[in-house]
């Protein structure tokens, strides 16, 4: 058999890892071949297809980003797409595809297993957003990022006696923003499920200074939900959008900062972390959970269980229909959200 595989979306610490393990796997255990397809759903519609072997995968491990590289195509903006797709396996001979990504590539992935294709799915993000895992491999990197970004900031504005605004990602939900929020200690975290006023924020700042401390840190989803004092949200949408639909984010701390600085009278410094937390290598954790799920996608594939997705429940890794993952998004409850408030000014 040749399986095929791919990394789709925004790329993330551990992809390598899942890629070694589909290979070392596939080729020691069950005797297979392996392709690797360039650039997500892209390398399937334009047919860069090449071989993988163990070679191409030794010493990949600890290397941050793709080897595949990726896009954010949608194999459903063609038209012809979904046609394409189907022909491409076949000219290719490529009797299994495993598809790894976020919501967005799991969706296709999806519905490309709903048209007949041998498709599994592998999730990933440093979001942690899709629903049915605990855990994506990439997060744990993102928030240690995070964490140690607002550790440096503790101490300089603690010199400087400033309120510090920290943007970290997260468009619809806020996982990186809350644990990083409590393990670097902030004052106050806003997160896209908890809508929040520029005069609450105020308040939460100026109670502190009033308890007598000279600086804060705030912690900001990019997606979080900050509207003004008339009720308007803070956040000006741009043009700018990706192939599915999604606004681009990122920039919502300045505005926050001025209106802080506005509000309290405090100076108030920004710093937005971006795409930093998406690079580099990825933490011990990402590594092996993104180990652990390439060798259970290939053990999928070698079960015939199309249309399905790995995942990790607990300790256990699992799998369950792509269809079951896809369409909403796993975002953060109010139990965890008002633990994070204990630790508020
Ligand atoms: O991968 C998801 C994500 O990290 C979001 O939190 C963020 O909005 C988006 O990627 C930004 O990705 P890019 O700028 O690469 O399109």
């Amino acid at each position: 058999m040749r399986v095929g595989v791919l990394t789709g979306g925004g790329d993330c610490p551990g992809l390598n890892a899942v890629i070694r393990a589909v290979v070392k796997r596939a080729v020691k255990t069950y005797g297979w071949e392996v392709v690797g397809i360039r650039h997500g759903w892209r390398g399937l519609l334009i047919e860069e297809i090449d071989a993988l072997g163990l070679d191409d995968v030794a010493g990949i491990l600890p290397r941050g980003g793709t080897i595949l590289g990726t896009s954010r195509t949608n194999p459903y903006k063609d038209p012809q797409g979904e046609a394409k797709i189907r022909a491409a396996l076949e000219k290719h001979g490529i009797g299994a595809l495993i598809a790894i990504g976020g919501e967005d590539t799991l969706g296709a992935a999806n519905k490309l297993a709903a048209a007949g294709m041998p498709v599994v799915g592998v999730p990933k993000t440093i979001d942690n957003d899709v629903n049915g895992t605990d855990y994506t491999f990439g997060f744990d990197t993102a928030l240690s990022i995070a964490t140690e970004a607002i550790d440096r900031l503790h101490t300089t504005a603690e010199s400087h006696d400033r309120v510090m605004v920290v943007e970290v990602m997260g468009r619809h939900a806020g996982w990186i923003g809350l644990q990083s929020g409590i393990a670097g200690g902030a004052d106050l975290i806003l997160i896209p499920e908890f809508p929040v006023t520029i005069r609450e924020i105020c308040e939460v700042v100026r109670r502190r200074h009033d308890q007598g401390k000279s600086f804060s840190i705030v912690v900001v989803s990019e997606g979080a939900q900050v509207s003004d004092n008339e009720g308007k949200s803070i956040f000006v949408p741009g043009d700018k959008r990706d192939a599915f639909g999604h606004v681009r984010l990122g920039g919502i701390a300045p505005t926050i900062a001025d209106l802080i600085e506005a509000g309290t009278g405090f100076e108030t410094r920004y710093t937005v972390l971006g795409h930093i937390q998406r690079g580099g290598s990825p933490t011990a954790f990402d590594r092996v959970l993104g180990s652990r799920f390439g060798v259970a996608a290939v053990d999928l594939v070698a079960r015939r269980g199309f249309g399905r997705m790995v995942a990790i429940q607990g300790t256990q890794i699992v799998d369950l229909p792509l269809a079951e993952a896809v369409g909403s998004m796993k975002v953060v409850g109010p139990d965890l959200y008002e633990t994070a408030r204990v630790f508020f000014s």
